[in-house]
C-alpha cells in the first residue's frame, strides 16, 4: 500500500523538513541567545544520533519529503557533519538538500559541503563591520565568515542566501550596504524582522518593521516585486534595477504567508514541531529509542501534521507562545 502524503487539515502538503542536528552553536548572536551566558544545553544523549536522523528522513521521503533544510544551532559544530551531509546526499527521493550556518567554518570545509551534493547555502550575515559583529555575535569573526562567503562564491554555491535581522539601533544603519551586496554578488539578500522568540527576548524597540527596512533600500533605487513561486517560503521577493541577486523581506509576525507553509521541523532533541512559533511538537526520538517500528514513526508524522495550526499566534499581545530558543529549533 501507498504510504499517506502529509497533507495537514487546511490541505497543505507538507514536502519540507527542516532538521536542526545540534543546539549548539560557536556564536551567540544576541536575538538568538539573549542570555548568552544561561543558555542550558542538550546532554549529548538527548541529541538524536545521526543513524535515528537518517531513518526518519527516509520515512519522511516515503511520505513526500522532498526537500530538507540542515540547520542548529550551528550545524557545522557537530563532529561528523559532514559524513552524515553525504548520507543524506544518497537518500533517493530527497530533490533539495540545503545548508543554514553563520559561516563561521565554512570557508575549510565547502569542498566536503559541495561533495555530499549540497549546493543551497543560507548565513547568517547581520553586519559588515567588525567590531559591530563582535557585538552581535559575542566572537571575533567576521573575516573569517567574509572568507566563506568569497570562497563559497567562487565554488559555484547557487543561490547563497543571507540573513541579515535588522535591528534598529543596532545594524539598520548598515542595511543600504548589506542590499548593495545584490549588485556586486548574485546573492539573496534577506532582511529578517526581529522575532521575539524564547524566554528572554530583547526589547521590543528594536523592532524594525518591513515598511522601514524597504525605506532603508530606497536611496540604492526602485525595487521591482518578483512573482512568488510555490516553493518560495516567506520571502517577498524583490530586485534592483541591474541588480545580479535579489532582495528579500521576512515579516515572520504578520501571518501572511501561513497559508503557504510547507514546513516541519526536527529538533536536535527529536521533536517534530509542525510550526516554528508554536510549542507543540511530538515526541519521535521516545519512541525510536525504545524500539519502534517504521510504521510508528509514520503515525508520529501524521499526528504532528494533524496539529499544524492554521497560522501562528505570535504577535505583540502573545510572545510567550513560543518559550524554546530559536537555538534548539532551528529557525
Ligand atoms: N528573530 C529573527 N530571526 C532570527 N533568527 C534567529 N533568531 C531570530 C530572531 N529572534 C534567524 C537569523 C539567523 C537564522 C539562523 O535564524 O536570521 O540567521
Ligand atoms: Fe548561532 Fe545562528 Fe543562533 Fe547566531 S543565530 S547564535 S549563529 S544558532
Amino acid at each position: 500500500m501507498k504510504p499517506p502524503l502529509l497533507i495537514d487539515p487546511f490541505n497543505r502538503n507538507l514536502t519540507y523538513l527542516r532538521v536542526s542536528i545540534t543546539d549548539r552553536c560557536n556564536l551567540r548572536c544576541m536575538y538568538c541567545m539573549p542570555s548568552r551566558e544561561t543558555i542550558p544545553r542538550l546532554a549529548h544523549t538527548q541529541v538524536l544520533r545521526y543513524e535515528e536522523i537518517l531513518r526518519i528522513v527516509r520515512i519522511g521521503v516515503q511520505l513526500g519529503i522532498t526537500k530538507i533544510r540542515i540547520t542548529g544551532g550551528e550545524p557545522l559544530v557537530r563532529k561528523g557533519v559532514y559524513e552524515f551531509l553525504s548520507e543524506l546526499g544518497k537518500i533517493e527521493g530527497l530533490t533539495d538538500i540545503s545548508l543554514t550556518t553563520n559561516g563561521v567554518l565554512l570557508k575549510d570545509h565547502l569542498a566536503q559541503i559541495r561533495d555530499a551534493g549540497i549546493k543551497r547555502l543560507n548565513i547568517s550575515l547581520d553586519t559588515l563591520n567588525r567590531e559591530k559583529f563582535i557585538r552581535i555575535t559575542g566572537q571575533d569573526a567576521f573575516t573569517q565568515v567574509w572568507e566563506g562567503i568569497e570562497a563559497a562564491h567562487h565554488m559555484g554555491f547557487a543561490p547563497i542566501k543571507f540573513n541579515t535581522v535588522a535591528m534598529k539601533g543596532i545594524n539598520d544603519d548598515e542595511l543600504t550596504d548589506i542590499a548593495r551586496l545584490s549588485f556586486t554578488y548574485p546573492f539573496h539578500m534577506r532582511f529578517i524582522e526581529y522575532m521575539p522568540i524564547g524566554d528572554h527576548h530583547l526589547d521590543r524597540s528594536i523592532r524594525l518593521l518591513a515598511p522601514e527596512i524597504l525605506a532603508r533600500m530606497s536611496p540604492l533605487g526602485d525595487l521591482t516585486p518578483i512573482r512568488r513561486s510555490r516553493d518560495d517560503g516567506p520571502a517577498e521577493r524583490y530586485r534592483f534595477q541591474g541588480a545580479r541577486g535579489e532582495i528579500g523581506i521576512i515579516q515572520p509576525l504578520s501571518n501572511h504567508f501561513c497559508h503557504l507553509c510547507n514546513r516541519l521541523r526536527l529538533t536536535a532533541s527529536g521533536q517534530l514541531r509542525p510550526c516554528l512559533l508554536s510549542d507543540r511538537q511530538e515526541d519521535l526520538k521516545g519512541p525510536i529509542r525504545k524500539g519502534c517500528l517504521d510504521g510508528d514513526i509514520v503515525k508520529v508524522f501524521l499526528e504532528a501534521v494533524r496539529f499544524k495550526p492554521m497560522e501562528h499566534r505570535v504577535d505583540d499581545v502573545r510572545q510567550d507562545e513560543v518559550r524554546d530558543a530559536m537555538s534548539s529549533i532551528g529557525g
